[in-house]
């Protein structure tokens, strides 16, 4: 069976987890609205990442900061001046690129353009003619820096309104608030700061569905520590991470780590996993030694001071970070490419099914009465096990299409209900991923799912 982002999306538009955005309007290029299963499938993963890295870490905190900060913000963050992309416009189709990724896919990945400076960029391009992917022409503009910040404006009147910046990354929240946190919660280092929320970046070549975006959430994870104990936390996190995205169902061979060609001046280390998307190996998320350099930037620029106070030892001093970032909308594409499946059935049918791990699956049951007589007693368990779980109803069609429309939204139980249920309360609870049924109290239903959706 070959997966192929097509079929993914595909199968992602007929089912409801991802539309194209503003399709009536002939779509909005690289924005996507996620549909009533795609939400559900969404909020879990970031339910489960919340529960892992905030309500089950020992001193870790949850905030949700504002999206516009104060502009100065991204001075100190280097970003005003310096993100930005290095793109090359191809002079006979006008199709934009980003100079690194002509390099990185011409090479098919031999090369890591990643650590190449502009020139280096543009003399591969030049000695190995490298053509546009769209039209095959060689016909390149010199490369330029295309500023990746959106600005927009804040004020009332026309003329005197302030540039403000959508954030392109949420963690500047989780250090401006290093010390109201620290404060508040009275917490010692070593401490973490976690936060979720939506990220803008003018991608110069957005595209592959989901995974490069203009409009994405972001879950990052800053833990603030003594340098001396920085490497440590480090490889801690990283460990972390890749058990987090193992647990959430990516397959251990579908990932692996790969450590950065070029580091930032102030960082001992950085790394990110990868996981085997159908387009090939991509950054998943990344986990970067940040030194002291956020704080200080923001203590320069803020004038006020950051440093921690040591109760103990009466130490002052800024902590470097360690900072663990992942995107909610990448991951979700990659629980989506890794539950995908075509399996052919005894009776020589194909079945699409998502094999997601049920606490992150949309909906947990499914609740389909035999016949439509039955609805009266099918819909008296919709509303029991509604109140803990979400659930789906469906009495329209055979009972082998219900189980299909289910498998292919992921639904890891069905639960159907027939003449006998009326007799002695019983229902027959199918799986999804063995199609193994069996007969159960309806009042074991919910302690049954409870158990198999924990995570
Ligand atoms: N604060 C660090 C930071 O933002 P990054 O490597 O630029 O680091 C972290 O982004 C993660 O955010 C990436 O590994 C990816 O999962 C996600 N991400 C970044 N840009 C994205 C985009 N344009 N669309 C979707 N996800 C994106």
């Amino acid at each position: 069976m070959e997966k192929t982002m097509e079929k993914i999306v595909n199968l992602c538009k007929s089912r409801g987890f991802v539309y194209p955005g503003s399709e009536i309007y002939n779509g909005f290029a690289n924005t996507w609205d996620f549909g009533p299963v795609g939400v559900e499938l969404k909020n879990n993963i970031k339910r489960a990442w919340w529960k892992r890295f905030v309500q089950e870490s020992p001193n870790s905190y949850g905030i949700d900061a504002a999206i516009l900060m104060n502009p100065k913000v991204w001075e100190a963050s280097g970003h005003v001046q310096g993100f930005s992309d290095p793109k090359m416009d191809c002079k006979s189709c006008k199709q934009r690129f980003r100079a690194d990724n002509l390099v990185e896919e011409h090479s098919k990945g031999t090369v890591s353009a990643e650590a190449m400076t502009n020139e280096e960029l543009e003399n591969y391009i030049n000695e190995h003619k490298v053509k546009c992917p769209h039209c095959g022409n060689f016909n390149w503009t010199p490369i330029r820096q295309f500023k990746l910040m959106f600005e927009t404006s804040r004020g009332t009147v026309d003329g005197e309104k302030d540039v403000v910046y959508l954030r392109p990354e949420t963690c500047q929240g989780e250090y401006v608030n290093f010390l109201n946190v620290q404060r508040t919660t009275r917490a010692k280092i070593p401490f973490s700061i976690a936060q979720i929320g939506k990220s803008f970046r003018n991608e110069v070549t957005p595209g592959n569905f989901l995974f490069r975006t203009v409009e994405f959430e972001q879950m990052e994870y800053q833990t603030f520590c003594k340098d001396e104990n920085s490497l440590d936390i480090y490889e801690n996190t990283k460990k972390n991470a890749l058990q987090f995205v193992e647990d959430v169902g990516l397959k251990a061979e579908n990932l692996r780590f790969h450590d950065h060609d070029k580091l930032a001046f102030y960082a001992k280390a950085a790394c990110d996993i990868q996981y085997k998307f159908p387009i090939g190996w991509e950054e998943l998320n990344g986990i970067h030694h940040r030194g002291t350099w956020d704080l200080s930037r923001h203590q320069e620029f803020s004038g006020k001071p950051l440093q921690y106070l040591d109760p103990v030892t009466n130490e002052k001093y800024l902590p470097t970070v360690i900072e663990y970032s992942i995107g909610a909308d990448r991951l979700t594409l990659a629980v989506l490419c890794e539950a995908y499946d075509e399996e052919t059935l005894e009776n020589g049918e194909t079945r699409v099914v998502l094999h997601f791990h049920p606490a992150i699956a949309p909906y947990k049951v499914a609740i389909l009465p035999l016949q439509k007589n039955l609805s009266e007693k099918a819909r008296e368990v919709y509303a029991l096990l509604s109140k803990k779980f979400m659930c789906e109803y469906d009495e329209a069609g055979s009972i082998g299409k219900r189980y299909r429309r289910q498998d292919e939204i992921g639904t890891p139980f069905c639960v159907t209900i027939d003449f006998d249920t009326l007799q002695d309360d019983t229902i027959t609870i199918r799986d999804r991923d063995s199609m193994q049924q069996q007969r159960l109290p309806i009042n074991e239903i919910i302690p049954y799912i409870a158990q198999k959706i924990e995570f």
